[in-house]
């Protein structure tokens, strides 16, 4: 099968973690957001917002909170990505109906699904541009500093960022999962193949040695056995409790 570019860009995908210092123009954060409007969005609701952070301070604030990662600061621009109730609120305030439905968990599930589907597809359109891109979950390490920096009203959670920039480093391609680990046939197979997840660890674990000269030793498996022994974020539920999402 031919390549075409579109799927080159998805295949060369890498996260970059050092930025040059190359402000994105006006004309690229516009192609870069229309991008991400042009998702599909679930019934139409558009139920996301997306915040560019170029200001130099307020960067700082989101560096501090995101683990004091330096890409969180130095890129060509910061954007995070709101799961987003508040505008259709609004409406429903100014048409005179009930807004009850808004904090129910169907639609805190609309929200959160059309913020990635943006998102991706911003990372989608920044990749071809040849800018590079890095998600940043640990803004929500202090969800309720974020909220406050950003000057988040209720109805509205900042879901994840995104550095967007010049890359300045070409790091290696992270393997993915095999193909059969991942895709399923007709129904679900809830037996993986042991020798192939062997094999993907082994690959994990010479990716790991080769990008740190042999300093971090760790395989996916143990990646992810490790993760399941932290309690993580828990400021997260309270939070959108006050915020009026998915109550329901
Ligand atoms: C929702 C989300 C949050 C993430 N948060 C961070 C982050 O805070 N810091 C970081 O360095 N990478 C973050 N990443 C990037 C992942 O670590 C990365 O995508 C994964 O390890 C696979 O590597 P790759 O993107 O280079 O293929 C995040 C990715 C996603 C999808």
């Amino acid at each position: 099968m031919k390549i075409n570019p579109v799927i080159e860009t998805l295949l060369n995908h890498r996260s970059i973690r050092k930025f040059k210092d190359q402000a994105l123009t006006e004309k690229q954060i516009r192609i870069l957001v229309e991008s991400a409007q042009a998702a599909s969005t679930s019934s139409y609701t558009q139920s996301y917002s997306i915040i560019g952070v170029d200001d130099p301070k307020i960067k700082k604030q989101l560096r501090a909170i995101a683990s004091d990662q330096a890409y969180v600061e130095q890129n060509g621009c910061f954007f995070v990505f709101v799961a987003d109730q508040y505008r259709n609120k609004m409406i429903g305030e100014t048409s005179g109906e009930s807004t009850a439905v808004l904090n129910t968990t169907q639609r805190l599930l609309v929200a959160l699904g059309d913020a990635c589907f943006a998102a991706q597809n911003m990372a989608v359109a920044a990749e071809s541009m040849g800018l590079g891109i890095c998600y940043i979950g640990s803004i929500q390490n202090d969800i309720d500093k974020t909220s406050e920096i950003l000057h988040l009203p209720d109805f509205a959670f900042p879901f994840f960022g995104m550095a967007v920039g010049y890359p300045d480093q070409h790091p290696e391609k992270k393997p993915r999962l095999p193909f059969a680990a991942i895709y399923h046939h007709n129904r679900y197979n809830p037996a993986p193949d042991q020798n192939s997840l062997k094999a993907y660890d082994q690959r994990v674990a010479d990716y790991y040695r080769m990008r740190t000269g042999g300093q971090r030793e760790e395989t996916w498996t143990s990646q992810i056995a490790d993760g399941l022994g932290r309690p993580y974020r828990k400021a997260l539920k309270p939070y959108l409790e006050r915020h009026h999402l998915g109550l329901r």
